[in-house]
């Protein structure tokens, strides 16, 4: 098993989406920088949606355009999230290489989140990943509400697992597990992790992880001891869907580089860093921001930065 974790940020994207707060495509590009900077090497960067159903996002042409055009050259993903076909012909026109598509297995979330079924999601997404073959398009699809619904509760994992197969069998780079609304506890993340794990290919599983009720790390300890190696965090723990109520932050990303740190496994990114672009994200949200870990390590470094982490 790989000691070395595989961190997709989703700030600029999941974390930005639901806030208030107007944020300018130059302040995004400052953020992004910071990211890149700081060593991490997938980032989602915006996504492709009706800009009357996520106004934060109405910028997203221009984000992956500038984006793209700032560090195109060094091998990092940029990713953007894409639910059809008019996302999918933006992305491309704006020269995304790598998307993300989603699917609610709820079905009252789908028709929320993106007006259609989860049927229909299901045949929007073959046709996207068909296209993105033919175009050499990296992929990735993100199963939404995979474990519990803010609308209908849980979800019994038999019904993520048929999803999660036929997506599987349709071809995709990445597959996302998401807990959208940051509800699941540590076992059921663990056994339908372990279950997927035994029907396709663990190395190409995620998590996607909300800390709603504190359980974001232990969520994420469960995933990652049934073999899971690629997370979803997002710098400050900012994020949450705006269509699926009570979803709070997804997990911090400084709280898992802090617990891989801890566990003796790689990420890549530098610690300190990543505090700078905790620090940004605080500047142009205007509200302290942060994971878990804010408060301990802001005292151990005041107090004792020899102790600081690296
Ligand atoms: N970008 C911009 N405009 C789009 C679009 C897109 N991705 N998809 C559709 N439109 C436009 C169409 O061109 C059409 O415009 P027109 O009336 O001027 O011809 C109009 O929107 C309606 O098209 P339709 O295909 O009926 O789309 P819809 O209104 O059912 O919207 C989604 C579908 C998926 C685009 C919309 O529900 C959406 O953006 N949801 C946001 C999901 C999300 O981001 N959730 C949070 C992350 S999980
Ligand atoms: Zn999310």
């Amino acid at each position: 098993m790989s000691d070395y974790l595989k961190i997709y940020e989703v700030g600029p994207r999941d974390g930005l989406q639901n806030e208030a707060t107007a944020v300018t495509t130059e302040q995004k590009l400052r953020l992004i920088d910071g990211l890149v900077k700081a060593g991490l090497r997938h980032i989602e960067v915006t996504s492709f949606v009706h800009p009357k159903a996520v106004p934060q996002m109405a910028d997203a042409d221009a984000v992956m355009r500038a984006t793209l055009q700032k560090h195109g050259d060094k091998g990092i993903n940029f990713v953007g999230l894409v639910f059809n076909q008019k996302g999918y012909d933006r992305a491309l026109a704006a020269g995304c290489r790598h998307m993300a598509f989603g699917v609610a297995v709820s079905e009252t979330m789908s028709q929320k989140n993106t007006r259609m079924s989860t049927r229909q999601a299901l045949n929007i997404t073959r046709s996207l990943l068909e296209q993105a073959r033919r175009d050499g398009v990296w992929t990735r699809v993100y199963l939404i509400t995979a474990w519990v619904c803010p609308f209908e509760g849980p979800v019994p994992p038999h019904k993520t697992i048929a999803v999660a197969e036929e997506v599987w069998a349709m071809g995709v780079d990445e597959l996302a597990l998401g807990d959208t609304i940051g509800h699941a506890h540590p076992l059921e993340v663990g056994r339908l992790v372990e279950d997927l794990g035994r029907r396709l290919d663990i190395n190409k599983l995620a998590v996607h992880l909300h800390d709603t009720q504190a359980l974001g790390l232990a969520n994420a300890t469960a995933a990652l001891q049934a073999g899971v190696r690629i997370f979803d965090s997002s710098v400050g723990g900012l994020g949450g869907c705006p269509f699926a109520p009570g979803a709070a932050g997804n997990l911090a990303t400084e709280d898992l580089v802090f617990l891989a740190y801890k566990m003796g496994l790689g990420t890549g990114v530098d610690f300190d860093a990543l505090w700078q672009v905790v620090y940004e994200m605080e500047q142009i949200v205007g509200r302290p921001v942060g994971g878990r870990i804010r408060q301990w390590w802001e005292s151990v470094c005041r107090i004792e930065p020899a102790l600081a982490y690296k």
